[in-house]
């Protein structure tokens, strides 16, 4: 692994091509490169084995690679992939800089869209790239990660690609550093610790609602589930104005930063705790997309809502059959402490409408395990009855692979969230269809007029198996979603 991975302009690096598994000889834009690297991408594509096959790769000299795009036509996705498989190479080759000419041999509706090819190929290698940090001590086995790779092209739009898709998957992977991060480290002050700094760093502007604060202005879902824990919960929020700005619209993310979720008295039972550190990857993600929306300095106003709380058991904490009210007046009968991502949403929520008035809102959380159940790791579940926004959100979802699928919102689960003791509970007396339950839920805290997202990420903001694109872990998503939505509400 490389320790930096970034776009520049090296003096010497490794000639990085893509080919069909249908050409019968180089073509003619390869021919000329293969001059310039003594003949290495010849000698790769007849490589044993080497069939130009999609996800193939070959080596061919020490400075020259050859990427098989597969018959038909390559996509974004298969070109992460690609990138997943180059970095290793390069990484074994011991290259620090590579040039990536694979847009010059694409078919397809991507040739004409080179920068995109050049991003996807960025991300897939600077996700791959990534691992945990390493608490590394005193009996620390394993290698650390080294070097810098350098990416570069002779053609101006694929660097453009590349760099773009450096920032998105830089963003992505901040995302996974912050949730990877143990909760005995990673507890809300530490969270809104690295919101400042990622504010200092980018240019963002970042004010945090203390608890108490929290409890006089009526947030009486973030105060109740912080309430159990040593590490007293607080509101981040951050804030992107450039001085200039190319669209009208003003986003809001909201991302549930619960830095460890035991339950609290609804406890959860057997090893079902195991992981629950990953109960921020929702903040986490929107953490990591405004780092990326302010490096590529989107011209856009973005606004980002951290719910940040621990939810513990101890003799101050909540229980079930208590009544709170919430910062828009709503009263909540608490059935299940477990069901706690909602709670310090729908305060958030309901601030952010109040307070920013933005003219989207997208809220994106870990917030049910029945979500995995239904959508498994593949995508993510979608609420979102704006029309205009749900295309959005669906396009970047497709554009950068981390995709969305609709799930259903209606009257008839508004009402099933009805309780007997105050206006609503934040679980229903039975299970079913819970993820839409939390959705429900939620839509009680929004403004009527604003449209709204809600995106549960609880399958694939981790992985259990390491993929090409991603080691066991956080898989930062959600960052890229965001940040691609966000770009694509600019004009011209
Ligand atoms: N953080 C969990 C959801 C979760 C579960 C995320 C598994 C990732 C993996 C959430 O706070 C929770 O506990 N949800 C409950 C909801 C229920 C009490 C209505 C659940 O999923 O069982
Ligand atoms: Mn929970
Ligand atoms: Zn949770």
């Amino acid at each position: 692994m490389y320790r930096t991975i970034r776009t520049g302009s090296p003096r010497r690096s490794v000639i990085v091509a893509g080919i069909t598994s249908t050409a019968k000889r180089l073509p003619a834009p390869l021919k000329t490169l293969d001059a310039q690297c003594d003949g290495g991408l010849e000698a790769a594509r007849v490589r044993p084995g080497f069939s130009g096959e999609a996800g193939q790769l070959a080596i061919g000299s020490d400075s020259a690679i050859l990427i098989g795009l597969g018959e038909d036509h390559a996509t974004p996705q298969s070109l992460r992939g690609a990138g997943a498989k180059l970095v290793a190479a390069l990484h074994t080759m011991n290259a620090s800089a590579a040039q990536i000419e694979i847009t010059k041999n694409l078919a397809g509706p991507l040739a004409k869209k080179i920068a995109v090819a050049a991003q996807a190929i960025a991300e897939g290698i600077v996700l791959a790239n990534w691992r945990q940090e390493s608490w590394r001590g005193t009996a620390a086995r394993g290698d650390v990660a080294s070097g810098t790779l350098v990416l570069t092209s002779k053609d101006s739009a694929a660097r453009g690609g590349l760099r773009r898709g450096c920032i998105l998957a830089d963003g992505a992977n901040e995302a996974r550093r912050l949730g990877s991060t143990p909760p005995n480290i990673a507890n809300p002050a530490w969270i809104a610790k690295q919101a400042r700094s990622m504010a200092k760093r980018h240019g963002l502007s970042c004010s945090v609602i203390s608890a108490a604060k929290a409890k006089d202005l009526g947030m009486g879902g973030l105060t109740a589930v912080g309430m159990g824990s040593s590490s007293p919960p607080c509101l981040i929020h951050l804030k992107w104005k450039p001085k200039s700005v190319k669209s009208s619209e003003r986003i809001a993310f909201v991302g549930k930063t619960v830095t460890y979720d035991t339950g609290g008295y609804s406890l959860k039972i057997s090893n079902s705790m195991k992981g629950m550190k990953y109960d921020m990857c929702g903040g986490a993600a929107v953490l990591g997309a405004m780092q990326a929306i302010a490096t590529l300095k989107l011209p856009i106003e973005v606004h980002a809502v951290l719910p940040a709380a621990e939810n513990m058991v101890s003799e101050r904490s909540y229980r079930p059959d208590d009544i709170i009210e919430m910062y828009n007046g709503v009263t909540v009968e608490v059935t299940n402490t477990d069901a706690e991502g909602r709670l310090v949403l729908a305060d958030a929520l309901a601030w952010t409408c109040k307070k920013i008035k933005p003219t989207q809102v997208i809220d994106i959380a870990t917030l049910t395990g029945g979500v995995v159940v239904a959508l498994g790791e593949w995508c993510s579940g979608l609420w979102c009855k704006d029309a205009p926004l749900r295309r959005s959100i669906q396009d970047a979802g497709d554009a950068c692979g981390e995709q969305v699928w609709r799930m259903p919102l209606w009257k008839e689960h508004r009402d099933f969230m009805r309780a007997r003791h105050a206006d609503i509970w934040n679980s229903g007396p039975k299970r079913d269809g819970h993820p839409i339950q939390g959705a429900a839920f939620l839509s009680y805290f929004v403004d009527k007029d604003v449209p709204w997202a809600h995106v549960d990420i609880a399958g694939p903001a981790t992985t259990d198996s390491s993929t090409d694109l991603y080691v066991a872990g956080p898989t930062g998503c959600g960052a890229r979603l965001l940040t691609e939505t966000a770009a694509s509400f600019v004009s011209g």
